[in-house]
């Protein structure tokens, strides 16, 4: 392990409602009061829908469940005139996390890596954390990003998860091409079965489920497996 807490960001991308959305946090509390997991060791973030993230921030408020929250996109533009959109300062203070860059969004949406450097700008101007996703280890990265997500197509929603030793490689030389310490975290296929064998790689500092994050018993599972793998 390079350093701790290691990460452990759920992206539940385009699903729940709202009552799921509650449920899911309720569950979750229930799972973590009765078998707790070693807050020094790993990190829980789930990056929700952006129509949940007040309920969810007020919900975490009032309980100690040690969750924090992220989105899964952001406004390239401040606020404004910019129909349908969220900006960053929308969410600071909502959220800590936010992820930039997902093949999803570069596919579906057609984010282009000059869009993406806009998003950052505009995260970071508001202190969010951004977790900036490549999908191979030759992509830019803009400035002050200090979590990588390496997440390879072919891995994500599939059930084939890239091993451990080559994500680790991966963020090997991610670090060394952008010549600084950043985060590295590995996303694609990860579950409860498979998450310790990414733990005890040393340059890999968390993993971003997200099949694995929809169900609380599952994140829950995935939590304890980290924390337990931690030496
Ligand atoms: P998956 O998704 O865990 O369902 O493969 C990962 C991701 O897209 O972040």
């Amino acid at each position: 392990m390079s350093k701790l807490p290691f990460y452990v960001i759920g992206n539940w991308k385009s699903n729940k409602t709202m009552d799921e959305a509650v449920i899911w946090m309720r569950d979750f509390e229930t799972f973590y009061k009765k078998t707790p997991f070693d807050v020094t060791k790993v990190q829980a973030v789930i990056c929700a829908p952006f129509l949940h993230v007040t309920t969810l921030s007020s919900l975490l408020t009032l309980s100690n469940i040690p969750l924090k929250l992220g989105v899964q996109t952001i406004s390239s533009f401040a606020v404004g005139a910019y129909t349908g959109e969220v900006a960053a300062s929308m969410i600071a203070g909502l959220a800590h996390f936010v992820l930039i860059g997902h093949s999803e969004r570069r596919k579906h949406f057609k984010e282009t890596d000059e869009e993406l450097a806009q998003k950052v700008k505009q995260a970071k101007s508001v202190g969010l954390e951004v977790v900036y996703c490549v999908q191979d280890e030759n992509m830019t990265v803009p400035d002050g990003v200090n979590f990588v997500g390496y997440e390879p197509v072919w891995a994500i929603g599939t059930g084939k998860a890239e091993t451990a030793e080559n994500a680790n490689t991966v963020a090997v030389n991610i670090k060394k091409r952008l010549g600084r310490e950043v985060t590295v975290i590995y996303g694609g296929s990860v579950t409860p079965e498979n998450i310790g064998t990414y733990v005890t790689m040393q340059h890999l500092g968390g993993v971003l489920p997200g099949g694995a994050s929809l169900k609380a018993d599952t994140f829950h599972s995935l939590l304890t497996h980290a924390a337990e793998s931690v030496t």
